[in-house]
Parts: structure tokens; C-alpha cells; sequence
């Protein structure tokens, strides 16, 4: 069932997860446009190819904003985005979208599971999201953008654990970001023992997000996650992948 979020955008409940596919306060596409797609697209800008890793598609709105973002703000590129997806949902794209998103993007994805045009190539991947990881391991893609946005670590701990991310590390290049909505202490603690250094990005009007990278970050409006004092602070942590 359709819930319309703060921002009038809709999302819907997962009865499995017990969880919404986005946070209804701050508005599902309130919440892909600022917390992922922005900060990727600036980090990323000014490359002649993208790659994407999207997990995990549900209703599509990272990729569909994301290609729209890209096509407002002029880029010139070739954009590639594969996302791992276990359980599509049918006919999407009857669904009350956002205007600014391109629907045939998402009939195309929801009929073939893939769409091309000439500057951009997606792919959906239906299965776990770890074994098409893996496959991209073994393939050894590499990804300039991660979107992190699988259900909550309390939900859906696989999609958050140290193993998880150690994969994701060898699938991303030096350059990368990863988004995600999530500050969950034992989720960043994973990351960070898998290389990645996080940092929280500052919103005005939705709840604080998290960049994460393998180089250091200089930009507003964002301030390095000193793991060490998350540590200090909760002992707990440590130990928790001996
Ligand atoms: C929070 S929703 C993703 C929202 C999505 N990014 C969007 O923009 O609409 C999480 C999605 O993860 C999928 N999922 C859960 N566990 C999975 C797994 N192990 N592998 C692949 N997909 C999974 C769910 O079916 C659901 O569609």
C-alpha cells in the first residue's frame, strides 16, 4: 500500500522488513535527492563515465533521480548503474512517481530488467545482493558511486556487516563514495574496519546522512565520524567481528 511521505512523495511498507522502503518524515524523494544522489553527483561530476551500484532497487527512485539530476544539471557522460533487487516489484511504473522522473525508464527495467539509450545502460540484477556483490568481485568491477540504501541494519543485517563491506571495498575505485541514511554505531565500526573513513553531511530540513570514502574529504557541511570516540563511548563495538 502507497504511504505519502512528508515531502508528498509516496513510499510503501514492507511487510517482510517490517520496515518503509524510505523515511516518511523527511520524504522519500526528499531523502533520495539529498542524502544520495546530490552529494554522489558533486563528488563525481566531472568524469566521463560513471558507474553505479544502486543497492537495492525497490521502488527505483535512487536511479530514476539520479538520471534525471544528471540530465537537469547537463552532464555529458555515459552513466552505467546495475541494482541488485530480490524481490521487484510488478508494474512500478503505475505507481503516482514524482514528475520529474522518467517512467519509461522504469517500464523498461520493470518488463526486461534493463534499459539503454545512448548515454546510459542499467541493469537490474533480481537475486541477493550478495551474490551479485560477489559476481562483481570475482568480475572485478569497480564502481564509482554506491548507493548504501538497503533496509535498516536492525532489519536487514546483512546488507550492513563487516564481510558485506569488505566486498564492497573491492569493488569500489580509489575515488569513490558510498551514500547511505544510516548512523547506526555498529554499521559504521564495520566500515571502518573494512577501509572506509565516514562522514556525516549536514541537511537543513531532513535528518543528517553519511558520505562514505576510501581518501579524505574537504567539503561544507561535512565533518569526519571519529570511530575511535564511538568506540570510547560504546565498548560494546569492539569485539564484535573477533
Ligand atoms: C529500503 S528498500 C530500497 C529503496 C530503494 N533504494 C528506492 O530508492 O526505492 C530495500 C530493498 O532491498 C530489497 N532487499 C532486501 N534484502 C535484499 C537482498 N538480500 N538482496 C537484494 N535485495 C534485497 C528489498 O526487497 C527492498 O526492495
Amino acid at each position: 500500500m502507497e504511504i505519502i511521505t512528508r515531502d508528498s512523495s509516496f513510499t510503501i511498507f514492507n511487510e517482510t522488513f517490517q520496515e518503509c522502503y524510505h523515511s516518511t518524515n523527511d520524504g522519500a524523494y526528499n531523502e533520495t535527492l539529498y542524502k544520495h544522489v546530490i552529494p554522489a553527483f558533486n563528488h563525481i561530476k566531472n568524469k566521463q563515465h560513471i558507474k553505479i551500484l544502486d543497492i537495492c532497487f525497490g521502488l527505483g527512485y535512487n536511479t530514476l533521480c539520479f538520471l534525471n539530476h544528471a540530465q537537469e544539471n547537463l552532464y555529458q557522460g555515459t552513466i552505467e548503474i546495475h541494482s541488485p533487487e530480490i524481490n521487484l516489484i510488478d508494474n512500478l511504473y503505475t505507481y503516482k512517481y514524482p514528475k520529474a522522473f522518467d517512467l519509461n525508464i522504469l517500464k523498461s527495467l520493470c518488463k526486461t530488467h534493463s534499459y539503454k539509450d545512448k548515454k546510459t545502460n542499467v541493469f537490474l540484477h533480481i537475486g541477493d545482493a550478495r551474490d551479485t556483490i560477489r559476481r562483481f568481485v570475482q568480475n572485478n568491477l569497480k564502481f564509482d558511486i554506491i548507493f548504501q540504501d538497503a533496509f535498516s541494519p536492525i532489519k536487514n543485517k546483512k546488507l550492513w556487516s563487516y564481510e558485506y563491506f569488505k566486498d564492497l571495498y573491492k569493488i569500489t575505485k580509489k575515488d569513490s563514495i558510498i551514500t547511505t541514511y544510516s548512523l547506526n554505531s555498529s554499521m559504521l565500526y564495520s566500515a571502518f574496519l573494512a577501509g572506509f573513513k565516514s562522514y556525516k553531511l549536514k541537511h537543513d530540513t531532513i535528518k543528517d546522512s553519511v558520505i562514505m570514502l576510501k581518501n579524505t574529504l574537504n567539503v561544507d557541511n561535512t565533518k569526519e565520524i571519529d570511530i575511535n570516540n564511538k568506540i570510547r563511548v560504546n565498548k560494546s563495538l569492539i569485539g564484535i567481528y573477533d
